[in-house]
């Protein structure tokens, strides 16, 4: 409710005049003039739409402005305590706000114990990850968790401790550090869909406490949930049917994934405060960027699938407005595996700068299988450019499953029916279709639904386990469009080097239910001690990884996002252009299991010469082009005008 004299003088100021007030009587901050300044400055720039989102949110609630008072305090406070050399970077990052948009920046990402043990091994591999050419660590969720089910992590039981097998938040700050020393950022996850059951307010909520008991979605009976999950998918069936569990009182509590993760209930501005000031704790530890977990769920909306709502991308826009003021050089990674149109909603720079690259992931796997490009070149023309100041980031694989999210009228225009085509996808990565080269298995295999995904490693998944060269130009072919498209490429750490599918997961407690460990193997010691020997399948890999890491940097027409296709007139051949400055790379793939021409007059848009920056060769193209099974080439073109 607005006070009418509120309104009478426009919200938005008298708002301010509070907000300012308070923040001039400065309580419990303890700034110098100097951080106050800078800190008032940015509050001037972006008080206006901070205040928007949150009266968007809460302005329905009596209290919204006391709440708004208090998240702006937090803010400052979190400011004035934010370590010198962060602020550095706040002040460095403001000048090259496209940093994370150049051609060297390359991903990976690992588990903290099943890559190096603790905080201290990943430390001890800070050679090899520079060796690989990373600039981009993102270290799977550490935090306290229960033991054994925290779904990797993705339970947290606070925010501001680390798991005890891993380290301690002071080793955390100190790994940043050395992290960022090495010219390689942080990336952590933000898990602030749910937290864990063993939470403290989850405890509290458990207990009874009302306060806490508004956290979540607690309900006395079933009768709301039931009327919930009318409109609401199943996201965990192996775990538990619909999206509720019912507590030891006879409650029941909205668990989108597992049992043990409870949703936050952000209807409530002290979660958007509490969260926030999880958030900026986070920031202030050395965190470059924020994985911003299931995104699509935090907004929930009787009668809706409660995926996706308006309301999800104000409430990630508010956060964003918080780090503004507060960390200005942090950015948002966005994690929603959804339809490729609401995947496209999230990416924004004043929403999140980065996003997972879904579909484009997905289609990888959906080209090698059919060995025809037609879905993956739609959706580089339609669906890859996204907004100045963001970026996508690029994916053969990830810890999860890979499930088939394309859209099925993109499919339809192509004659492809969706239902049918996901089926064959699944029949043909769990090596039911006959002769598959893939090694995978299912995920959550739900024959209600007839909805299926898939685990696997990226070796696994191209038949590596063969030993065949076949299976290494697949592994190479995948990475050479996750490389070249544009955005971030990420690499799931092992995978360079061809690691296998890992069965051992089945005796491991609290693993064995859920396949994806299939895929989250621990440190491949032996193939990363024969990285250096080509013939070796290990080498062969890493080798042309390498390679590709090495060209990519060079190849300035690679940075940035933006890409204009490019059609070759063989639906075995992917082709997109990557346009520099004046020249272009023009990027060709060849899907097919034989030798493909992209013909003369395909080509005669370009110049005759062409340079191949993989050998530094020059290539004729008046003559037409010639790619073998499984080759891509990265050619420097030049337009004729
Ligand atoms: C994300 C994670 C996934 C986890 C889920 C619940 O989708 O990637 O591993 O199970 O969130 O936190
Ligand atoms: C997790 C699951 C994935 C699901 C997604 C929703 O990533 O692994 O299958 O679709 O959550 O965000």
């Amino acid at each position: 409710m607005i006070e009418p004299a509120l309104v009478a003088d426009g919200v938005d100021s008298e708002a301010r005049r509070h907000v300012l007030r308070a923040l001039a009587a400065g309580t419990g901050i303890g700034w110098d003039g100097a951080d106050r300044a800078v800190f008032e400055e940015r509050f001037d720039r972006h008080f206006p739409a901070l205040f928007r989102l949150f009266h968007e949110l809460y302005g329905v609630r009596q209290d919204w402005l006391d709440q708004l008072t208090d998240l702006v305090l937090q803010s400052a406070r979190s400011w004035a305590e934010r370590p010198a050399a962060l602020k550095g970077l706040d002040a460095e990052r403001e000048h090259n706000s496209g940093w994370f948009q150049s051609n060297t920046m390359l991903g990976g990402v690992c588990y903290v114990d099943r890559y190096a043990t603790d905080l201290e091994g990943i430390r001890a591999r800070i050679p090899y990850f520079k060796e690989l050419g990373l600039t981009y660590l993102h270290l799977m969720p550490l935090f306290l968790a229960p033991e054994p089910h925290s779904d990797g992590g993705y339970a947290v039981s606070s925010y501001r401790d680390v798991n005890p097998r891993l380290g301690t938040m002071q080793q955390l700050r100190d790994l940043a550090a050395e992290l960022r020393a090495n010219g390689i950022s942080l990336v952590v996850d933000f898990i602030f869909n749910h937290t864990s059951d063993e939470h403290e307010w989850a405890r509290k909520a458990a207990a009874g406490e009302p306060a806490y008991s508004d956290y979540y979605w607690i309900f006395p009976d079933r009768s709301m949930p039931d009327a919930f999950e009318q409109t609401v998918r199943e996201i965990f069936p192996d775990d538990h049917p619909g999206s509720f569990v019912d507590l030891p009182d006879g409650r029941w509590v909205w668990t989108t994934f597992h049992t043990f993760q409870w949703d936050l209930n952000y209807s409530n501005p002290d979660v958007f405060r509490a969260m926030a000031g999880e958030m900026l704790f986070l920031a202030n530890q050395g965190v470059d960027i924020l994985r911003m977990d299931a995104v699509a769920f935090i907004w929930k909306q009787l009668g809706t699938p409660c995926e996706n709502l308006p309301e999800a991308h104000t409430l990630l826009q508010a956060f964003n407005a918080v780090c503004r003021l507060a960390a200005p050089s942090l950015l948002f990674k966005s994690e929603a595996i959804v339809h490729p149109d609401e995947v496209a909603r999230y990416i924004d720079p004043a929403e999140c700068q980065l996003s997972y690259n879904p579909l484009q992931m997905a289609l990888i796997w959906e080209a090698l299988a059919t060995r025809d490009v037609s879905l993956l070149t739609q959706a580089l023309e339609r669906r890859h450019n996204i907004p100045d100041g963001t970026a996508w980031v690029n994916y053969v694989r990830s810890h999860d499953d890979i499930g088939w999210t394309f859209a099925d009228e993109d499919a339809a225009e192509l004659g492809i029916n969706a239902f049918e085509h996901r089926r064959f996808l699944n029949s043909f990565y769990v090596n039911r279709f006959p002769g598959s080269f893939a090694r995978g298995v299912p995920f959550q295999d739900n024959p209600r639904t007839g909805d299926c995904r898939i685990s696997g490693t990226t070796a696994s998944l191209c038949g590596l386990e063969g030993g065949t060269a076949a299976a290494v130009e697949r592994i190479l072919l995948a990475h050479s469009v996750a490389f070249s498209t544009g955005g971030i490429p990420l690499l799931y750490l092992g995978d360079e080097v061809g690691q296998f599918n890992d069965y051992e997961y089945a005796a491991e407690e609290g693993h064995g239910t859920d396949s994806r460990w299939v895929h989250r193997p621990h440190y491949p010691a032996a193939g990363y001690a024969r990285r250096a020997e080509p013939e070796t399948t290990a080498g062969a890999v890493f080798a042309g990884l390498r390679r590709m890491v090495s060209v990519r940097s060079a190849t300035p027409e690679l940075a940035g996002t933006r890409l204009v296709g490019f059609v070759t007139n063989n639906p075995g051949v992917l082709g997109y252009q990557r346009p520099g400055n004046g020249t272009v790379v023009l990027a060709l793939a060849n899907f097919s299991d034989g030798p493909q021409e992209v013909t003369a007059v395909t080509l005669s848009g370009f110049a005759a010469d062409a340079v191949d920056v993989q050998t530094g060769a020059h290539v004729r193209l008046d003559a037409g082009l010639v790619l073998e099974a499984r080759q891509f080439l990265w050619l420097r073109v030049t337009p004729r005008p």
